[in-house]
């Protein structure tokens, strides 16, 4: 795998492979990489010749007092497994060329959908990933890109935005990767201890309680949160943020639930806070 830091060098190699016809695919990480988002990178190597991994902790989409110092990393291991899943070039800028200025004069922003869900909670952030997956877009230019659907919010404000700007690239979905007990990939399960390992394992279930009450034939939205909340109060350790039904590309709430609609959960383990969420199906 090529490791890139520098803006010039990375442009001048990713013009190199699309002179020579080569299609370049994106997979925007911050890294500490899991096999969720290698999943991504073999998702990646599907619809494209040449893979660009970035591993960027961003910290213009952390809060005062959320975890951008303590936030897990580990570069070697990422290039190695990288290497393993067919990435061909891995970028890893610093934040000084990321943001040569300290900051953006400019961000990118999208006030409904970022309002909804996590952004209610984590003012500011959906600004900060917007902003930095546009100038992401801008420095790889890439045919497609990839991102998690465990990050729902997020890959539909992505969406709105390549539709919105008029970003020249494909973005893809790609499926939430989890645990053989249900709890979803993420970098910061490894903030959990054991006993809080199980309780996250009732988000898996309370979104399983909810799918099982649709399939039962309950379209009613109060409902199918009531089921999925029902499993996580139950849990001790689990702290609800929120439980809410929505239309994946809206976030609105839907008067009745349908097919393809997302149950979407945010919760607190001890100190940590984690995220999940099911199309309905
Ligand atoms: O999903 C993430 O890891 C980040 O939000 C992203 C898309 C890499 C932007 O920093």
């Amino acid at each position: 795998v090529i490791a890139v830091n520098e803006v010039a060098e990375l442009r001048r190699i990713l013009d190199e492979v699309r002179d020579a016809g080569g299609r370049v695919a994106l997979v925007p990480t911050m890294g500490y990489l899991h096999a969720g988002h290698l999943s991504l990178c073999d998702a990646a190597r599907r619809h494209a010749d040449f893979v660009v991994l970035s591993v960027f902790v961003n910290p213009l989409q952390f809060g005062g007092g959320e975890d951008l110092e303590q936030y897990p990393r580990d570069l070697g291991r990422d290039a190695k497994a990288a290497m393993d899943h067919g990435v061909n070039l891995l970028f890893a800028p610093s934040t000084a060329t990321m943001y040569p200025q300290g900051d953006t004069v400019t961000r990118v922003t999208a006030p409904g959908i970022s309002g909804r869900l996590c952004g209610r909670y984590r003012p500011g952030h959906f600004d900060g990933v917007l902003t930095v997956v546009a100038k992401l877009f801008n420095l790889v230019s890439p045919a497609v890109a990839v991102f998690g659907q465990k990050d729902l919010q997020q890959a539909t404000l992505i969406r709105s935005m390549v539709r919105d700007l008029d970003f020249r690239l494909d973005v893809h979905v790609a499926p939430t990767v989890r645990e053989p007990d249900g709890v979803a990939m993420s970098s910061r399960n490894v903030y959990l201890q054991p006993d809080q390992r199980v309780a996250a394992s009732s988000l898996y279930r309370s979104l399983q309680a909810a799918q099982a009450a649709f399939t039962a034939g309950e379209r009613a939205p109060a409902a199918l949160v009531a089921a999925a909340q029902a499993i996580l109060e139950g849990e001790s350790g689990v702290s609800i943020q929120y439980v809410e039904l929505v239309d994946p590309e809206t976030l609105e709430p839907p008067m009745q639930a349908r097919r393809g609609d997302a149950l979407a959960i945010a919760v607190h383990v001890g100190e940590t806070r984690l995220i999940d969420n099911h199309l309905l199906e």
